[in-house]
């Protein structure tokens, strides 16, 4: 088993499990204030969020119900274009609902832009982000995110729902990938 852990592929650990978890914990308080008479759909942003959701999900005392969308950003290589595609759509009539839409990561913030603006066209009550993770680039953007876990340098990440070439989403940590993944 050993030449295949995936362990080896990890560089540096960013966040222990322990520390997502605690900022978690945070972030579910907070939002539990702010929705204190309020039923809250959250919205999950396939695959990446699947952890985040889950954990931020288990940890709020709020009513919850929860719903998932699917979409693909069409970009020329790694670049995200702000042109999205709903791969898959929400189950859920958002008319009157206070949407909180829960991502993994947010980097040039083009995808979430969009996909706030699209939802936010469905007659909810509210749209509010909350984000794991968010990277430099985001500011450049006008996104108003209400909920971040942490700010991360400009670095490509894996763990935690975040994947490489679909690998490391199972990961209860987050971290960087050594060189020789890479090459
Ligand atoms: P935007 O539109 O904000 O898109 O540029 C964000 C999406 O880009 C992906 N992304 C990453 N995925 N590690 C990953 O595994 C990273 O460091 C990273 N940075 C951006 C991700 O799919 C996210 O939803
Ligand atoms: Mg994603």
């Amino acid at each position: 088993m050993d030449s295949n852990d995936v362990i080896a592929d990890i560089k540096h650990v960013l966040y222990t499990k322990e520390q997502i978890q605690d900022r978690i914990a945070e972030l579910a308080a907070q939002i539990d204030e702010d929705y204190a008479d309020r039923d809250i759909l959250v919205v999950g942003v396939l695959k990446g969020a699947v952890m985040v959701m889950a954990d931020l999900a288990r940890a709020l005392h709020s009513h919850v119900t929860m719903d998932w969308m699917a979409v693909s950003s069409y970009g020329s290589g790694t670049q995200s274009s702000g042109v999205v595609r709903i791969l898959k759509d929400l189950d859920t009539d958002l008319m009157g609902k206070h949407v909180l839409i829960v991502e993994d990561i947010i980097d040039s913030g083009l995808t979430l832009s969009w996909l706030k603006a699209n939802l936010q066209s469905r007659g909810p009550a509210s749209v509010e982000i909350c984000t794991l993770l968010r990277k430099p680039e985001a500011a450049k953007v006008e996104i108003d995110v209400k909920y971040v876990g942490m700010e991360i340098p400009n670095e490509f990440v894996v763990g935690y729902g975040l994947d490489h070439a679909e690998r490391y989403r199972n990961l209860d940590f987050i971290g960087t990938l050594a060189p020789h993944v890479y090459s």
